[in-house]
């Protein structure tokens, strides 16, 4: 008989949901993956490197030239003077650095605040590494941290709180108040602060992205977590990077060379190039924004409310249930019966709480999105 370590995880429901819509024949606007062809000089770049010879094991920590080119976009973006040596390991996408971040920071006994809905591989990871999770549900319409509940909710056994910004699912944002929140209740009880910024050039209407990265008073207790996957539609490739302390990075570094070791190496040397100029992602938020009006402009067409959404390329609604079915119910009634998948929003929450909302993926060609909104103009 095996013991699971992770007895109570199935499929999830982004599997759950991608299948359902490839059987059903649905527009799949369920899980967070953009349809958008990667920059072809992108691609140039990596086949160049693959046949001049760059197809042997990356160092561990990541190729020099890319780290370099991360710390110099972490000052430019943050202000952050970033150390490349010594403060930047690439990783085999955010979900490995999220892994390696908690096993390095989290021992048996620790609790960890995370935040409901909650992106899925938080609380399965803190368990893996002997951790007890602690969940604190933040609600609609907002989805605001509740401090004073964050702060109730320490105990001697608070090792770190895990924040994702912007938030998937909801799309919102934590602003330089809730940082400043966060730092006074990290200094005082000596937390490490896991900060989720896979999303951080998808952002709208003129908002600044609070990394952790702008604030010193966060330096040696935060790891700031990022992937390529969103930044250059190749979420194929798994790659992304953390960027956090000298003493942090170290033991960090310690488990990434037992997890992967190191990272796919012609498509660091690439991206490296590509990084080079910033226009190469700048251009993100603006590019995803026109996807968001778009596709705002069709639900005002039909029964859903839109909440509001200021970053990533997920947009939540709300809906007035039939009877007493459930969103999980709803969803896939919606995908088999009218052809259109989302993800209900309870299977972010630990207790499956159900506020009746789905979150739609508006990363997806015009056509998509416009086949996906014709259907739901009829529901
Ligand atoms: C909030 C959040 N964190 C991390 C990840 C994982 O990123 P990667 O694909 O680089 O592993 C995702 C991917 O959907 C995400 O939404």
């Amino acid at each position: 008989m095996i013991s699971s370590k992770l007895p109570n995880i199935g499929t999830s429901i982004f599997t759950v949901m991608s299948a359902l819509a490839t059987e059903y024949s649905a527009i799949n606007l369920s899980q967070g993956f953009p349809d958008f062809p990667v920059d072809p000089l992108l691609i140039d770049r990596i086949h160049y490197y693959m046949k001049n010879g760059y197809n042997q094991y990356a160092p561990m920590p990541g190729v020099p030239v890319l780290k370099a080119e991360i710390a110099q976009m972490m000052e430019r973006s943050y202000g952050r003077v970033t150390d490349p040596q010594d403060e930047v390991i690439v990783y085999s996408g955010a979900t490995e650095g999220i892994f390696v971040t908690i096993q390095a920071l989290i021992s048996p006994g620790d609790e960890v605040i995370v935040f409901d809905p909650m992106y899925d591989s938080y609380d399965p990871v803190v368990r893996l590494a002997g951790g007890i999770p602690v969940h604190i549900a933040l609600n609609p319409p907002d989805f605001m941290i509740p401090w004073q509940e964050v702060a109730d909710r320490i105990t001697p056994k608070t090792r770190a709180i895990i924040i994702n910004t912007p938030h998937n699912p909801t799309g919102t944002m934590l602003s330089a108040d809730d940082l400043k929140e966060l730092s006074a209740l990290a200094n005082k009880h000596n937390l490490y602060v896991i900060s989720d910024e896979v999303y951080h050039r998808i952002i709208f209407d003129g908002r600044q992205h609070e990394s952790v990265l702008r604030y010193p008073e966060l330096k040696d207790r935060s790891v700031a977590v990022f992937s390529f996957g969103k930044t250059f539609h190749a979420t194929g490739w798994k790659i992304g990077y953390t960027v956090a302390g000298k003493a942090i990075t170290n033991e960090l570094r310690k488990i990434h060379q037992f997890v992967t070791f190191s990272v796919n190496t012609p498509i660091q040397y690439a991206l490296a190039d590509h990084l080079k100029d910033p226009a190469n992602y700048l251009y993100l938020g603006e590019f995803f924004d026109k996807k968001r009006k778009r596709f705002l402009e069709g639900i005002k067409q039909t029964k859903f409310k839109p909440l509001s959404c200021s970053g990533t390329y997920f947009q939540l609604v709300s809906y007035v249930p039939e009877g007493n079915e459930s969103d999980y119910d709803y969803a896939i009634r919606m995908t088999k019966e009218n052809g259109v998948a989302a993800i209900p929003v309870s299977v972010f929450y630990d207790d499956q709480r159900d506020h009746h909302l789905l979150r739609f993926c508006f990363a997806k060609d015009d056509a998509t999105l416009d086949k996906g909104l014709e259907i739901l103009k009829t529901l």
